[in-house]
């Protein structure tokens, strides 16, 4: 098994945020191509994760699922090839009821055949959706059945339970073998949905931790409203608030799944999307989860919390209100004693030292945006 494909947050890309169902193996090829020369592979986004719609509205006789012949006229094997020639894995999609979400067949009752077709096409991740599920069947059964069959297949396969938040998936789906689970109703690209997304998160942070990741949705960072999902396409963002968004997945454990067209980056979504200190502490090894402190009487102005391996604190102040906001942390708050109370502090956006601060830090934010630190003791 490798290990390491499991414990941290999946890093990748989804055709479903900007394609919908508009999806064809030229297109995954060009996006491959640029996951590779835009330099995001080599920051960790590996998955290539083609979503929904990718097949035959009907198995064939043998109870086979068959790519659409129009889109991926190849075949998935060749696509899985195409990718990972590129250094690149490769994701795909089923759901575990009678139909996907978009109506293509769904896995329930061809669990164990449809793992090994995906095994054999080379697939390496699976996303599992919750549509049509059977009445008298619960989704935690449902879940761990496609986990076995996963399993079965001898294939390392990383398995992204796509729950939606429901049935208290939290609870169980560690246990039910998932990699990771969708905590939520589906993102888009608005920054009211980015909002509602994290406030409903910073309770549930005890949960995420190695192995099993709170998967808050794909990113909308860089979409600017552009796409042909109508399901996810809104007004777009500022940068600003992609920006907030990037540092509240990264901090907060969440699968780091990119959902713009990664062939069309302006300067400011690679530069959202390529922070290395912010992805160091989405991938920190021991996969801590944050915990959120509020230090007004406001609960969407707050500091995020993330003990890393090498002893230091991601800190992350958030103003997900719309006032401006002066955020102040005292350390007592993340427990340090009276007597050692400075920290070296580390600004991961702006990419400098800040030098030491003692008691407590301020920051001034506009609406919607944030500041990340990594905070170091000084001794
Ligand atoms: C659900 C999922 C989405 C996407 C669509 C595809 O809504 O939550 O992420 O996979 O299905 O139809």
């Amino acid at each position: 098994m490798n290990m390491e494909q499991y414990s941290l947050p999946a890093m990748g890309w989804n055709s479903w945020n900007t394609f919908g169902h508009a999806i064809h193996e030229n297109l995954i090829y060009q996006i491959a191509d640029a996951m590779v020369s835009e330099g995001l592979r080599d920051l960790g986004y590996k998955y290539v994760i083609i979503d929904d719609c990718w097949s035959k509205k009907e198995r064939d006789e043998q109870g086979f699922l068959q790519a659409d012949p129009q889109k991926f006229p190849s075949g998935m094997k060749a696509v899985a090839d195409y990718i990972h020639e590129r250094g690149l894995k490769f994701g795909m999609y089923s759901c575990c009821g009678d139909k996907t979400c978009a109506g293509y067949p769904g896995s329930f009752e061809h669990e164990f055949q449809d793992a090994e077709t995906f095994a054999q096409w080379g697939v390496d991740y699976l996303k599992y959706d919750n549509c049509y599920k059977p009445a008298n069947q619960t989704s935690a059964s449902l879940m761990r059945r496609m986990a076995m069959a996963l399993r079965q297949t001898g294939r390392d396969i990383h398995y992204a339970v796509c729950q939606w938040g429901t049935e208290d998936v939290e609870t169980w789906a560690r246990s039910a073998g998932a990699h990771s689970y969708r905590s939520t109703i589906d993102i888009q690209d608005s920054w009211r949905s980015v909002r509602n997304i994290a406030m409903s998160q910073f309770s549930k942070q005890g949960y995420n931790a190695s192995f099993c990741h709170n998967d808050m949705d794909m990113l909308v960072v860089g979409m600017y409203g552009k796409g042909s999902n109508p399901d996810v396409i809104r007004g777009g963002c500022s940068d600003a608030e992609y920006q907030t968004h990037f540092a509240l997945w990264a901090l907060m454990g969440s699968p780091l799944i990119i959902g713009c067209d990664v062939r069309q980056m302006n300067a400011n979504t690679k530069n959202i999307l390529g922070n290395e200190e912010l992805i160091a502490m989405n991938q920190d090894p021991e996969g801590r989860s944050a915990f959120a402190i509020q230090t007004t009487y406001r609960d969407d102005q707050i500091v995020l919390a993330k003990l890393l391996s090498d002893g230091s604190f991601a800190l992350g102040y958030f103003n997900l209100s719309d006032q401006p906001a002066n955020i102040t942390l005292n350390f007592r708050l993340l427990g340090l004693p009276e007597e050692i109370n400075e920290f070296y502090m580390r600004d991961c956006i702006g990419h400098r030292d800040i030098g030491k601060a003692k008691r407590s830090y301020t920051v001034k934010l506009f609406p919607h945006s944030c500041r990340v630190f990594r905070a170091r003791i000084a001794l």
